[in-house]
């Protein structure tokens, strides 16, 4: 038995051409994905598959599941102008955190936000796109690819927004 394996000099040739033969062709087919790195286009169908009501359960602890915030402590997200204007503001405050003095509907607020940077883009979009559209807000749903550009262009950002700083900086 062992013998007939090692006295079949002519198949190993033939297997090892065959082999060679693979491999010049799975090159080929190698170079065909590489040249389409098409991973992050495909973020903004995902975001209609998040539901975002579900993802604001981590804003809610502050910000309360009817969206109107604790007196003095947390500002309503209901009605917030900051919210519903450009998205880009909503989307920075999420990524950077916000600090000190703001007004919110006529009650005045001075506290600290955390960022929730570790969030992905699609999860910004979907939690924003719910709450831009809830308890009486009537703004335009939020893409991740628009939290993309809001991360990319302020990336080098490293403590929270005031809102004077928040609505005056380059934020895409
Ligand atoms: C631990 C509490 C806490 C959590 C959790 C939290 N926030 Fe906030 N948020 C705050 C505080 C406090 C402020 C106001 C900061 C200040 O006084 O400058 C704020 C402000 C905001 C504002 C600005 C509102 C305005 O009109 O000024 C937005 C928008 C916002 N938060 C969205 C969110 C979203 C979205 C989430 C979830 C991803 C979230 N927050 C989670 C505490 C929180």
């Amino acid at each position: 038995m062992r013998r007939s394996v090692l006295t079949t000099p002519a198949l190993l040739v033939a297997l090892s051409v065959a082999l060679t033969a693979c491999g010049g062709g799975g090159e080929k087919a190698a170079e065909t994905p590489a040249e389409t790195p098409a991973g992050e286009t495909a973020a903004p169908t995902v975001v209609a598959g998040l539901d975002g009501k579900a993802e604001y359960l981590i804003c809610q602890t502050c910000h309360q599941e009817n969206g109107e915030g604790l007196p003095n402590l947390y500002p309503p997200l209901a009605g917030s102008d900051l919210l519903t204007g450009d998205p880009s503001i909503p989307i920075a405050i999420i990524l950077h955190g916000m600090q000190g003095e703001v007004e919110v509907k006529g009650q005045k607020y001075n506290n600290v936000m955390a960022p929730w940077a570790s969030l992905t883009d699609a999860q910004i979009a979907a939690i924003l796109t719910y709450e831009r559209s809830s308890w009486g807000n009537a703004a335009s749903a939020v893409t991740a690819a628009e939290v993309t550009t809001v991360r990319s262009a302020t990336a080098s950002r490293t403590s929270p927004w005031t809102v004077a700083e928040v609505t005056s900086a380059t934020l895409k």
